[in-house]
């Protein structure tokens, strides 16, 4: 496993793969990694012939800066992790190095409500925070393939429009969540968890499940957000419980075909995301 830090070596690590036409897959993340990280790089792996993780945790996409110096910052145990899996190389631009002056403005995307919903309406500029960086990875790493975990399915669904958009040739791969035995989602902000809100994080996912259960029963979405945070509200503080078009993001209603039901919430202060699919079968036939 090679260990890059400028796109000079960057490039030179890549040189020959680019030269054979070899399938790269990018995993990109902010470190602080984990066996969510671990299943991208493992699938990644079996398809491509280099696998690129990158690590930078990106100022840009941070709204709130009490955030961004909280984030946990773990490269030590993150490259520890790495050389255990088929990762061929790491790179760890600084924030120089990927914004300099000659450093593009963010892409424009055209996002419509997927840009509008959710995680954009309570992180104002944070996807823009994401497009900008995820666009100067692909431009740099020039990868085949880009793998992504679902936990956070929104930002799955921006990206999905950046590579549409402006990235045609590129093959996105989206993974399930991971999750712990108890059903907490695999997430970088976990760590930052003391032992009582750790113990209540979980409650996230079960509220989910409870959602997905009972939804054939009453397939009413707004009865569902509303219990939802209710139920959440009772353990943490609730930002919002959503149940919504898979393919759109657009309010679900009983019809819709697959919903997903999202949800963020601070538990201790933590923000958490988590989600979970429903295939309805309440559709009508005509
Ligand atoms: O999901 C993340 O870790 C980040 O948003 C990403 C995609 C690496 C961009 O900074």
């Amino acid at each position: 496993m090679l260990i890059v830090n400028t796109l000079k070596q960057l490039n030179d690590a890549l040189a020959s793969a680019r030269q054979r036409h070899h399938r790269i897959g990018l995993v990109p993340t902010m470190g602080a990694l984990h066996a969510g990280h671990t299943s991208l790089v493992a699938k990644a792996h079996s398809a491509c012939d280099v696998v690129v993780v990158s690590i930078f945790v990106n100022p840009t996409q941070f709204n709130n800066l009490d955030d961004l110096h909280n984030y946990p910052k773990t490269l030590t145990a993150d490259l520890n992790l790495l050389f255990q899996t088929n990762c061929t190389i790491v790179y760890t631009p600084d924030t120089a190095q990927l914004y300099n002056a000659q450093t593009p403005p963010p892409p424009d995307v055209t996002l419509g409500i997927i840009g509008e919903v959710m995680e954009a309406q309570h992180r104002p500029g944070h996807f823009k925070g994401v497009l900008q960086v995820v666009d100067l990875l692909l431009t740099q790493v020039a990868p085949t393939e880009l793998y992504l975990g679902q936990k956070d399915f929104q930002q799955c669904a921006v990206i999905s429009q950046l590579i549409q958009q402006h990235h045609p040739h590129l093959q996105l791969i989206t993974l399930p969540t991971i999750r712990e035995t108890d059903g907490l989602a695999m997430s970088s902000r976990n760590s930052r968890l003391d032992p009582h809100s750790r113990a209540l994080a979980p409650n996230i996912h079960q509220t989910l499940q409870h959602i997905k259960k009972a939804w054939h029963t009453k397939p009413d979405a707004t009865h569902w957000q509303h219990w939802g945070q209710a139920q959440i509200n009772t353990f943490g503080d609730c930002e919002y419980v959503k149940l919504v078009d898979a393919l759109t993001l657009l309010p679900a209603n009983s019809t819709t075909q697959s919903i997903v039901i999202c949800v963020a919430a601070l538990i201790g202060g933590v923000r958490l995301i988590d989600n979970i699919k429903i295939e309805n079968t309440h559709q009508k036939s005509t």
